[in-house]
């Protein structure tokens, strides 16, 4: 018996600590992780005109594109543009639950239409977000995972950027509704830094500069 409640003794000695120990890293790492993405989401944008002092073109092309990077790597824009199948949710976007999946065309599997829960504007009883035409970015135009750099090279390239012009780029930043519904977002979620219309005159600003990349 006393064998036994020795034995008890070892295994929870061995079993329980490191179970313990975990839990609490586990919860260190979290509110870490938390305080550090409260740190990370900001919500004001620079105007251009904070940018004009820069005198080298590049440059200020580069730092006017890393303002309005703080939008395009928010996860109000980035949720809906993933690599894989699934959009993804929330401010620390795991993927979206219901499983969906973009389907065939980009609007979500015959049985699963993005439509049929995302209405036209957002619905609060549900927490459901909704704006016209609501549906996932196409592949092409994938962002989640990919640096600044990358994300705009692509968006530039007529090829994977929908036939834009850099003219029909900025008018897609500056108006299009799925964009707008980044600073309505609804429920508990983050708006995007600053307003659409700020962004919109810092994309203005960086084409307007020679829309410079930064390294990929
Ligand atoms: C509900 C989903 C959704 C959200 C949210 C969304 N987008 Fe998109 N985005 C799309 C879809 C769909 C397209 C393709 C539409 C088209 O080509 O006309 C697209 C295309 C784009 C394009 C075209 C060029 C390219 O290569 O991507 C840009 C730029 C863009 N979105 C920017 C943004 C920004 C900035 C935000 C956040 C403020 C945002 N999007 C949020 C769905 C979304
Ligand atoms: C069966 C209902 C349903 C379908 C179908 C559906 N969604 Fe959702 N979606 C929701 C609900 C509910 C939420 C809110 C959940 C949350 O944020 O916690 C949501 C949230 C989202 C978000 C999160 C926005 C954010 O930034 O937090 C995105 C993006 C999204 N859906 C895209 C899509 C796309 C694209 C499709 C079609 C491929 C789609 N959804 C199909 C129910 C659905």
């Amino acid at each position: 018996m006393a064998q036994y409640a020795r034995q008890l003794e070892f295994f929870q000695g061995t079993a329980m600590r490191p179970m313990t120990w975990i839990g609490c890293s586990l919860v260190a790492l979290l509110t870490a992780a938390a305080a550090m993405a409260a740190q990370s989401v900001p919500s004001v944008l620079k105007s251009p005109a904070d940018f004009a002092g820069i005198a080298d073109r590049n440059e200020r092309s580069l730092a006017l594109f890393a303002e309005a990077g703080k939008v395009i790597e928010s996860p109000r824009c980035q949720n809906c543009h993933p690599v894989g199948a699934r959009p993804s949710r929330g401010d620390d976007m795991p993927p979206h639950l219901p499983l969906v999946v973009r389907g065939a065309d980009d609007n979500g599997a015959i049985a699963m239409r993005c439509a049929t829960c995302h209405q036209v504007a957002n619905f609060a009883p549900a927490g459901v977000p909704g704006a016209p035409k609501w549906h996932v970015a196409p592949v092409a135009m994938a962002w989640q995972g990919r640096s600044l750099g990358q994300i705009c090279e692509q968006i530039k390239d007529p090829a994977r950027n929908g036939q834009r012009t850099l003219a029909q780029l900025h008018d897609h930043m500056a108006h299009d509704p799925l964009v707008g519904w980044g600073w309505h977002p609804g429920g508990a979620r983050t708006p995007a830094p600053g307003t659409q219309a700020e962004f919109g005159a810092l994309i203005a600003a960086w084409i307007q500069s020679g829309a410079a990349c930064p390294a990929p």
